[in-house]
């Protein structure tokens, strides 16, 4: 039987897209772990964070030029597409991996040098920031995907059918793992330092829409900026309570702001002092450097915690999803590397930016249109 491979080698594109898989229809319990993969914008952006995430980094072949970047996005796209659904890819060796997708999404992403082959659209490395320890092996890479599920089955194996598609078109850089806390009650997962992570993040489709979608060229996409961010836990854990909340300008119980307010949600108040006139909220913590003069989001925030098996190291995948990162998120991470009493427990090791695609209509592929390529 042709690999979907040497289908496209061939040029038969139309015919092997629309191959019907024989797979069992989703039963109705499982229809609601199902996140649409076509759509005007691409899921797994605004979709509130899985369980689990496999973000892989990954380089074009040298001379690849966009008919090749395409191949590979259609190739990608209908495996997604398939996977997403809870149907086995095309050839999938392991049908039965499939059934359940667990909201399982695929997103993926451009770096500047494939940003070229788009016209009007431009991404620019993030500046040099002072207190970056960045080591290559963490680095820029060509093209990102990443894989969000809420079972590690599926989102394994959707991990494997796509490495497996880009045989011979791209070569996998690094791949980072992370897990994200879940909550039912919509509060924001823990971080590995104990603290309630992502409360002030754009909560509605207005606010997504002003922040994360880009406009022009690239509307209905958006950019990322992933960095990865060591903590050094073990002399974290030297400092107390009052120690540890006051770094970061936040309760650890509940997260609310040391200003007061009854949890996470509550607006930090930046000129709020105790009897002696002194800050509550100290103007070096992290809210307090990070935060906004305008009180609000500023782009974002999808990270992930992570354990690095090899060596025991442990930090977060912070992930800033924004519709112009020179203009929002860049701002924030220099002020933070000019100060920030976290700095002192956290340690950059891994950046890189990538441009998002915009999504594709059912019957597309991720891409296409950007891309300039015929249907
Ligand atoms: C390991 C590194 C980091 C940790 C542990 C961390 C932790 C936190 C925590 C606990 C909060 C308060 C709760 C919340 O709003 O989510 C927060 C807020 C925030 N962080 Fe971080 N953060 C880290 C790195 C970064 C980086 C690299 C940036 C951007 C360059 C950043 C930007 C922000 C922003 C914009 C806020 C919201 C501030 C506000 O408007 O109140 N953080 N972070």
């Amino acid at each position: 039987m042709p690999t979907r491979r040497t289908i496209l080698r061939a040029g038969v594109l139309a015919g092997a897209g629309v191959a019907a898989s024989a797979c069992k229809p989703l039963s109705p319990e499982k229809s609601t772990s199902v996140i649409a993969f076509h759509g005007l914008r691409q899921a797994g952006v605004q979709t509130s964070p899985q369980s689990h995430l496999v973000l892989l980094g990954i380089d074009l072949t040298p001379k690849s030029g966009a008919e090749d970047l395409g191949r590979l996005m259609w190739l990608w796209s209908d495996d997604a597409a398939r996977l997403t659904s809870g149907q086995p890819a095309l050839a999938d060796t392991e049908p039965e991996l499939a059934v359940d997708p667990a909201n399982l999404t695929v997103t993926f992403g451009i770096g500047p040098r494939l940003t070229q082959l788009v016209s009007g659209v431009t991404l620019d490395p993030l500046p040099h920031f002072s207190t970056d320890k960045l080591q290559e092996r963490w680095g820029q890479t060509d093209l990102v995907v990443q894989l969000c599920a809420d079972d590690l089955i599926s989102l394994t194996h959707a991990q494997r059918m796509l490495l497996k598609d880009m045989a011979g078109l791209g070569v996998l850089r690094w791949t980072q793992s992370g897990f994200h806390q879940r909550t039912d009650d919509g509060s924001s997962g823990r971080n590995l330092m104990g603290q309630l992570d992502g409360s002030v993040n754009p909560r509605n489709a207005n606010e997504h829409d002003a922040l994360v979608w880009a406009d022009g060229a690239w509307k209905h996409g958006t950019f990322l900026a992933v960095r990865r961010i060591e903590m050094h836990l073990d002399t974290w854990d030297e400092l107390d309570r009052e120690a540890r909340e006051f770094t970061i300008g936040r309760k650890l119980s509940n997260g609310a702001p040391l200003s007061g307010g009854k949890d996470e949600f509550a607006d930090p108040d930046l000129h709020a002092t105790d009897k002696h006139g002194f800050a509550l909220i100290d103007p070096a913590s992290h809210v307090a450097r990070s935060r906004s003069a305008m009180n609000g989001p500023q782009f974002l925030r999808r990270g992930y915690n992570y354990v690095e098996p090899t060596d025991g190291t442990s930090g977060l995948i912070f992930m800033a999803y924004a519709s112009d990162l020179a203009g929002q998120f860049v701002p924030v991470q220099q002020r933070l590397a000019e100060q920030d009493l976290l700095n002192q427990w956290t340690q950059a090791i891994g950046s890189a930016v990538y441009a998002i695609w915009p999504g594709a209509p059912k019957g597309d592929y991720v891409g296409r249109a950007q891309l300039g390529l015929p249907r």
